[in-house]
């Protein structure tokens, strides 16, 4: 049975070490979590992955890692300031805030029946202050994308790095926004971390790298091994744009409070540059030195959020079954992770505690290549389930055989199937499947 709540997952999560509330013994606060040890690994996988796939593959995009606090003109050039806010209304009556756009009454209070206040903008910037003193010069903010950096950045990396348009700048890190209504466990919070890559063209390219990066993007998740019958796209209506798209698309999946975005693909045409040229006085104009022309480069942006991400890897691969495993009837959760996010890769068992030591050593030579963990407590049963439930692809039975044969027992995840297989062959039966 796949997923039908996030209650499930909720637990899971909290039982086995993904994801703990924030400040839990304090009760929490809303819109903060903290990743624990599998938690991490799971994003640094994405994080990977995402990598890997846009900048390491190629050679036309290339990284930076900018400051999550920047002058605070970034944020009135990019429009931020002025613009980036969301309608809120607030009950007379229980106090409780909404986002006016998300609730269907917009006079009845839907938690208490209190009368709503109008609906003002609420700017979802966290603001803070630079030095010492507390006063309006030294207003500073948590960047709410971690994109505008890297249009400050885009003179100094285009000189280093010596790309020729068309070519990308890759960025990923926290940003912060002062959510009205965060919701959904992880899916919208108040802190998250973004992973960004602003592809800088001609201006009259934009159709077909726009087109270029929906397709991508979409094979990316494909490729997380995410179920395609989930996945769409979703052209933006003009009315939804944000104040500085031509066009947006998102890429979105089908939870089970429903379809919902993943990543946006904006064609930003040359806003962002030309209001960085119009605040800061700097030219940030590009000279085609092939056809002599000088001009400010357009962008399409693909900006995906990693906890939307690790969130949709969770919900996707979650399920409850029934299984017949080793002649017993028994109901199992399992993560179907794709070997290629999942945070431990293969658990080794020694089938007694006799057999820890070569199990051990066993456990170690893998570790060098795979993240791998050694259990030895309870059957072998018991041990199956707890590694199908944090989604381990593989588990290595080490027998009294294996001293013998050099031989041990491989089962999968998710066929259960077992093979033998010789040790001196385990990595490159591991590599092969991790692919
Ligand atoms: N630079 C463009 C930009 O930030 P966005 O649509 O506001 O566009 C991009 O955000 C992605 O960041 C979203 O598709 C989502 O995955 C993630 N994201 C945005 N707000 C979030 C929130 N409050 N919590 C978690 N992820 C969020």
């Amino acid at each position: 049975m796949a997923n039908q709540n996030m209650e499930n997952l909720v637990s899971l999560c909290k039982r086995r070490g993904f994801v703990f509330q924030s400040s839990e013994i304090y009760g929490g606060i809303n819109g903060f979590w903290d990743y624990g040890p599998l938690g991490i690994e799971l994003r640094r996988n994405i994080r990977e992955s995402w990598w890997n796939r846009m900048v390491d593959s190629r050679d036309d995009i290339v990284g930076q890692d900018a400051s999550i606090v920047c002058a605070p003109q970034v944020w009135q050039a990019s429009g931020h300031i002025d613009h980036f806010s969301d309608p809120m209304v607030d009950c007379k009556q229980c106090k409780r805030r909404f986002r006016a756009d998300h609730i269907e009454d917009k006079r009845k209070c839907a938690e208490c029946g209190g009368e709503l206040t109008d609906a003002k903008q609420f700017n979802l910037m966290f603001k803070t202050f630079v030095g010492a003193s507390e006063d309006s010069t030294s207003v500073a903010y948590l960047r709410p994308e971690t994109c505008q950096p890297i249009f400050a950045n885009f003179k100094n990396i285009q000189t280093v790095s010596r790309l020729k348009v068309p070519f990308g700048i890759a960025q990923t890190g926290k940003a912060f926004r002062n959510e009205i209504t965060p919701r959904n466990f992880i899916f919208r919070s108040r802190e998250f971390e973004q992973m960004e890559m602003e592809f800088f063209i001609h201006p009259s390219e934009n159709k077909k790298w726009f087109e270029y990066w929906v397709n991508d993007r979409l094979n990316w998740f494909v490729d997380l091994g995410i179920n395609k019958e989930k996945l769409r796209i979703r052209p933006h209506e003009k009315d939804e744009l944000a104040h500085y798209a031509n066009g947006c698309s998102d890429v979105e999946y089908q939870f089970y409070f429903g379809w919902q975005e993943l990543e946006g693909i904006a064609d930003r045409s040359n806003y962002d540059l030309s209001q960085h040229i119009k605040h800061s006085g700097k030219d940030l104009s590009y000279f085609d030195e092939a056809t002599k022309e000088k001009f400010v480069p357009a962008v399409i942006e693909t900006s995906v959020g990693l906890d939307r991400t690790f969130l949709v890897l969770l919900s996707d691969a979650y399920e409850e079954e029934k299984i017949v495993e080793e002649g017993k009837e028994e109901s199992r959760i399992v993560l179907r992770l794709s070997p290629k996010v999942a945070p431990i890769t293969a658990a080794v068992f020694p089938l007694s505690k006799k057999l820890s030591e070569p199990a051990e050593k066993l456990e170690k030579d893998l570790r060098k290549h795979f993240r791998t963990e050694i259990d030895v407590s309870g059957s072998i049963g018991k041990r199956y389930r707890r590694y199908d439930e944090i989604g381990t692809p593989f588990a290595i039975t080490y027998d009294f055989d294996s001293e013998q044969d050099q031989c041990v027992t491989v089962r999968s995840r998710d066929s259960m199937k077992q093979e033998r297989i010789a040790i001196s062959q385990l990595r490159t039966y591991l590599e092969t499947q991790v692919g």
